[in-house]
């Protein structure tokens, strides 16, 4: 049985006491909070492609944890069979979602403590999954924290807040990136406004965001996102904080479509635009957003899902990419766990990881 600590029982991602995988149905925010158990390597599958977990480090999260649960079934196997089930599921769960790096690279951390020594009985290597399934976990609180505390500096009281999409707590562990700031800043009683676009297809800043800040009791406005511009005129936005899925080593990120619209606007209005994103979102592997791959999706999406009958007609064309890359000369600031990164980006990551 698991020993769960303490400050990893919550969240959108957790282990339960009996040392079951449990999720937030995302998929059902803000109507109902419902949670499920995911037992088989299938169902934990389904619920990231469906996103009934998403969000970037929350993926991860899951994958570190799935690949911890997954290898107890595999308790009786050789250390060789255990090693080769093992990178089979790693590879078959890196295959639910493409374009965030945490999925991998949770996977791949996981698969790097077996690794390290193939001989061991399954039971330590299973011991050893949990130890940095919990690892992987409470880090990211800690990354979250951090990035919190940096992107606060870089607004003041009363400021308006323009986001896009959802990487608040639901996304990560705790306070989240993009909304980190604005969380931390509440409970020290620093109040900013915050104006969440409702990301059209999947609508995570109207069902996510817009309700992890209401109920936190923080000044939000939802807009459409063809708003974003009037709102950006009015004078009402002072930063631009978006999340991000994976940071290219030059500084170009995915995020979740929409995101390099806004970017492109702040540039026009003169709003300074940063991402918030955990090291872990980091991938000095990829050297530009051109070599991100960017996960497509169903288009009845679009078409049809949310409403009473499709809004489209039945077989209309349709593109439905999830993410798009925004260019790092966009970008006023990368704001990481490790520090703020400005321009020029390629050096300064890389100064990050040196
Ligand atoms: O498709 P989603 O909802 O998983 O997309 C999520 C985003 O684009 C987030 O902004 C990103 O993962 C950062 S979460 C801290």
């Amino acid at each position: 049985m698991a020993i769960v600590p303490e400050d990893l029982k919550t969240g959108s991602v957790f282990l339960n006491d009996d040392g079951e995988l449990v999720i937030i149905d995302q998929t059902q925010l803000p109507n109902r909070e419902e949670y499920l158990v995911l037992r088989t390597k299938e169902e934990i599958y389904d619920a990231i492609k469906r996103l009934a977990v998403r969000g970037a480090p929350a993926i991860g999260i899951c994958a570190g944890y799935a690949m911890y649960v997954l290898a107890r079934e595999k308790a009786s196997l050789s250390p060789e069979q255990f090693m080769k089930e093992m990178r089979e599921v790693g590879e078959y769960l890196n295959s639910s979602r493409p374009t965030a790096v945490n999925l991998s690279w949770a996977i791949k951390r996981q698969l790097g403590v077996i690794g390290a020594d193939p001989s061991r009985c399954a039971e330590e290597q299973i011991d050893l999954l949990r130890g940095e399934a919990f690892a992987i976990h409470k880090e990211d609180i800690e990354m979250c924290t951090r990035i919190s505390e940096y992107g606060l500096t870089l607004v003041k009281p009363g400021d308006g807040i323009l986001t896009h999409c959802n990487a608040g707590p639901l996304a990560t562990s705790r306070y989240g990136t993009s909304i980190g700031p604005v969380l931390l800043g509440k409970e020290r009683g620093i109040d900013f406004k915050v104006f969440a676009d409702e990301t059209r297809p999947l609508l995570q800043g109207a069902r996510l965001t817009s309700f992890e800040l209401f109920r936190a009791g923080v000044d939000v406005t939802l807009i459409c996102d063809n708003m974003a511009s009037m709102v950006m005129k009015n004078g009402w936005v002072q930063a631009c904080f978006v999340g991000c899925d994976r940071i290219a080593a030059n500084g170009d990120f995915a995020n979740k479509i929409g995101t390099s619209g806004v970017a492109i606007l702040a540039r026009h209005y003169g709003i300074p635009f940063y991402t918030l994103g955990p090291t872990s979102t980091i991938d000095m592997n990829c050297p530009t957003g051109n070599d991100i791959r960017i996960e497509l999706r169903d288009p009845d999406e679009v078409r049809s899902m949310w409403y009473k009958e499709p809004m489209a007609p039945e077989g209309v064309k349709c593109y439905n990419p999830s993410f798009d890359v925004t260019d790092h000369e966009l970008v006023t600031a990368i704001v990481t766990d490790r520090g703020i990164v400005y321009p020029p980006f390629d050096v300064n990551l890389a100064k990050l990881f040196a």
